[in-house]
């Protein structure tokens, strides 16, 4: 049994660092995907390949964390965390033999590595679709993301919220994805910049993006400090007045950048259920100053590209993704996007950084079966 799956990487239109603080995020699904093509075999092993690496990695299918290191522990641990469900379920009984007995799979992708557009998620969800299809698991999607996600979080050991793949798995074309992380309530919700003669750009800054690092951790573990400080469970339930009284002043800036951040959410999605898509762009370029700082997630190449599209006419124009690196969204008219561009490419070439790479994007389907 054959079984292909694409899953595509996303953009965060608004609501930076809040999924981990149960907040409100809006990313909507990129055209650039990753396709996973898996065959059931009973070798006992997993064999990956991909187009882009040159020898197949070959592990055990009880891998456990640890086992596996580098690209293909994404999809080890999509491999766990499902045998891992199965077990748990009783699935892979004798009387319905759904355990995963051995796999090749192969893996393509044209979603950029490193650029924080959700590249693992991708990878993750995929493997995770097509492993589905394949073992006849009929799990649902939520379902389905939150294998992706215990792939990362508990097997490649990347404390990430819900967003990433919930956004791979849920998203729908010509829509954002409005997902409630307290609730996992999600809601569709229509964005459409063409049909205001407006272009969003993604600008890939090249800059490192290391979501593995230990800042990113660092982050989440201030907003669970601000959080126990005010006596609550998550900055969710945190008001300006509670995070002006917050005495540590570091604490004060990353509560502040949640708190602002969610509101930011609200406010977007009631001007785009509006029809006002032209009128989101001070909410992008705030979120901005908000993540650069308050959050401290920016870094120079971030805020120059931001800087740069905003003075040649961008409407609005923000980091996207995790931060320290990876890319920015900016949205422009469609007779500025020449401009714009221009712009961020003569920022960088002043400054002798690598040239940037900048395309419009809209929103795309999330994960689907593929040839
Ligand atoms: C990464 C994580 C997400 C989210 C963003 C920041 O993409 O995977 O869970 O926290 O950073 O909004």
């Amino acid at each position: 049994m054959t079984s292909t799956w694409s899953a595509p990487g996303r953009v965060n239109l608004i609501g930076e660092h809040v999924d981990y603080n149960d907040g409100l995020v809006l990313p909507f699904a990129l055209p650039m995907t990753t396709t996973a093509r898996v065959t059931l075999t009973s070798s006992g092993n997993v064999t990956v390949c991909s187009a882009d690496v040159d020898q197949p990695v070959t592990f055990a299918v009880d891998v456990e964390p640890g086992d596996v290191t580098g690209w293909s522990a994404y999809v080890a641990g999509v491999v766990w965390a499902l045998n891992d469900l199965i077990s748990q379920t009783g699935e892979a009984d004798d009387a319905r033999p759904g355990g995963i007995r051995g796999l090749e799979v192969e893996i393509r992708s044209d979603v950029p590595v490193g650029a924080g557009l959700s590249s693992s998620a991708a990878l993750e969800c995929s493997v995770a679709c097509a492993l589905n299809d394949a073992l006849e698991l009929r799990l649902d999607r939520p379902t389905i993301a939150s294998v992706a996600r215990r792939a990362e979080n508990d097997f490649v050991g990347v404390p990430t919220g819900a967003m990433d793949q919930l956004a791979s798995m849920l998203c729908q074309e010509g829509y954002a994805l409005l997902l409630d992380c307290r609730t996992m309530e999600t809601r569709q919700v229509s964005f459409d910049p063409g049909h205001a003669d407006l272009t969003l750009l993604v600008i890939d800054t090249h800059a490192g993006h290391e979501l593995s690092g230990s800042e990113y951790g660092d982050r989440r573990k201030a907003c669970e400090a601000a959080a126990a400080r005010l006596g609550l469970g998550s900055l969710r339930d945190a008001d300006p007045d509670q995070v002006a009284s917050l005495d540590d002043p570091v604490l004060q800036r990353r509560a502040r950048h949640v708190v602002t951040e969610i509101e930011r959410v609200h406010e977007v999605v009631s001007v785009l259920d509006a029809g006002r898509v032209q009128d989101i762009g001070g909410f992008l370029t705030a979120s901005h100053e908000s993540l650069r700082d308050d959050f401290e997630v920016s870094v120079e190449e971030l805020d120059v590209a931001v800087d740069a599209a905003l003075a040649a006419g961008a409407l609005g124009a923000r980091m996207t993704g995790a931060g320290f690196g990876g890319c920015v969204i900016a949205l422009c008219r469609n007779a500025d996007v020449g401009e714009v561009e221009a712009s961020v490419r003569a920022a960088y070439d002043q400054r002798d950084w690598v040239a940037p790479s900048i395309w419009p994007t809209t929103p795309a389907q999330g994960a689907a079966p593929a040839l």
